[in-house]
């Protein structure tokens, strides 16, 4: 996406592109575990099951650490924002200490995993930020630091950081962790498979038949037969629980590029201001190290996105003069309606299915907590957090009251305008090349698209998840689908669930 500007993409990506990909089974599969997605939540369920003597499968549509994760800014904290005053009141001075005792142990159990496997992945301990520039936010960042200290987090409130520009106030928790995830996730799944467990790439999951065995339906015809069955598809390609209800997805953009490593934040930063600012830096070559910066979040869908890039890259520039830009790239998360990821079982009624989402941008710990928490609880053991987040809790209009009205708004705007037949519709001359439409094309809604050689190529416009109408991101040449953030190739390809089928190609 970034040849004009001559920028790379997911540096994770780029300096750990793992071996031949892991061949999808060659016949139908008979495993105590099936983990549907290779991300970190679901590798570290493997990882924990694995450990404990259990047969696992690990199933992956592309490539393991090639979605979510390897796009992260891989931040390995337990201070997620502002999220302990916010629990406080919502969960509960215990809720907020079960969020931080949970989320440390993760970190702690990460850095027990690099030590013990030898993983090579540029581990660095660091403090983790969150501060505020504007006067009229710091009483936030003081409740902050107040609970997350009573949550049992070394947090304080501090006015002086290393960053090149002046903070109004921050709250600042030591003993936190920033890594390469992607070198992270090939060193487990390296070792997951000397110890037995087997992990198949290009292997889409596209139906669950919940039963003793359960049942996984696989793009390649092959069936997978699993006494238990681990969802950690990022948004839920299996959603019985209608947790839809309760995710919104969010993209979100990043840049990074080499700066002087004398000049590079070693600690990590986060700001709400500005539509989100995130800075950490990692090792780089020579002197330098990497400046990887966040921000500018927006819903799949939204058209302004090289403008959002420009901003990004412009405030970079600014904040960090000599900064040389290298790479470009996005992400994208999911947020629960409450603030707290959903983490246990699939459903009510499920007794062998889970479900492991709704990170927040906080998909690293939360991530790795996913994975001791279900490991756990195939188990049968007892979870001192397990209700926290658990997914089967009752919606609560104290907790999540405006965040879900928003979010079903949102949701039914798509559902029920995308039905409506369109006022105007441009036509295929319209579109300069790498453009997208959707456009009607005899009585049809499609998704048309101008590749740079002036071809036209056109799919249907309709999600093939439930339905709603997909928009196009030039600026990085996908369709997105504004109700739960499902992704597709010009040509119609899944490049992220949870649809599981692709857009129909169209002749116009
Ligand atoms: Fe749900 Fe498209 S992702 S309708």
């Amino acid at each position: 996406m970034n040849a004009e500007q001559g920028l790379r993409e997911s540096y994770w990506i780029e300096t750990a592109p793992g071996g031949a990909p892991a061949p999808p089974p060659a016949g139908d599969l008979d495993v105590d575990v099936a983990v549907v997605g290779g991300g970190m939540a679901g590798l570290s369920a493997a990882w924990e099951l694995v450990r404990r003597g259990r047969e696992v499968a690990v199933l992956e549509a592309g490539r393991i650490a090639g979605g979510v994760t390897g796009h992260t800014t891989a931040k390995l904290t337990a201070l997620h924002t502002l999220v302990y005053d916010h629990l406080r009141r919502t969960r509960g001075r215990e809720g907020a200490r079960l969020y931080a005792r949970s989320q440390s142990a993760a970190i702690h159990r990460a850095a027990e995993i690099v030590t013990d496997l030898g993983i090579d992945c540029d581990w660095e301990e660091a403090a983790a930020c969150t501060y505020a520039q504007n006067e009229q936010d710091v009483e936030k960042m003081r409740a902050e630091a107040e609970a997350a200290r009573e949550a049992g987090l070394p947090a304080e409130f501090v006015t002086e950081t290393e960053l090149p520009y002046p903070v109004a106030g921050a709250v600042r928790v030591t003993g936190q962790a920033q890594f390469h995830p992607v070198k992270y996730l090939l060193g487990l799944a390296d070792e997951l498979c000397r110890r037995g467990g087997t992990v198949y790439e290009g292997t889409r999951v596209t139906g669950l038949t919940e039963g003793k065995p359960c049942v996984l339906s696989t793009d390649t015809g092959v069936k997978v037969r699993a006494r238990e069955v681990v969802v950690a598809t990022h948004y839920p390609v299996f959603d019985r629980a209608l947790l839809f209800t309760r995710l919104s997805p969010r993209r979100e953009l990043v840049v990074a590029g080499t700066l002087d490593a004398d000049r590079a934040p070693r600690d990590m930063y986060i700001t709400t201001e500005e539509n989100t600012r995130s800075v950490r830096s990692a090792p780089y070559a020579d002197g330098t190290r990497l400046l990887v910066v966040t921000g500018e979040h927006f819903a799949p869908g939204t058209a302004d996105v090289e403008e959002r890039f420009d901003r990004l890259a412009a405030w970079a520039d600014s904040r960090f003069p000599g900064l040389t830009l290298t790479h470009r790239w996005a992400t994208q998360d999911n947020d629960s309606t409450d603030s707290v990821p959903l983490v246990g079982h699939l459903h009510p009624g499920s007794r062998h299915t889970y479900v492991a989402t709704g990170f927040g941008g906080w998909g690293l710990s939360g991530g790795i907590m996913a994975g001791q928490l279900i490991g756990d609880l195939v188990e049968g053991r007892a979870v001192e957090w397990a209700g926290l987040y658990d997914p089967r809790r009752l919606v609560s209009v104290v907790r999540e009251g405006g965040s879900l009205l928003t979010h079903q708004a949102h949701v039914a705007k798509h559902f029920v305008g995308d039905r409506l037949p369109s006022v105007t519709s441009p036509s295929p001359e319209d579109l300069a090349p790498g453009d997208g439409a959707v456009l009607r094309v005899g009585g049809h809604r499609c998704a048309v698209h101008r590749d740079d050689s002036g071809q036209l190529h056109a799919v249907s416009a309709r999600c093939t998840h439930l339905g709603c109408l997909v928009a196009f991101n030039r600026a990085e040449q996908a369709w997105e689908c504004p109700c739960h953030g499902s992704r597709f190739a010009p040509d119609g390809r899944i490049l992220q669930g949870p649809a599981v089928r692709p857009l129909e190609k169209r002749d116009i």
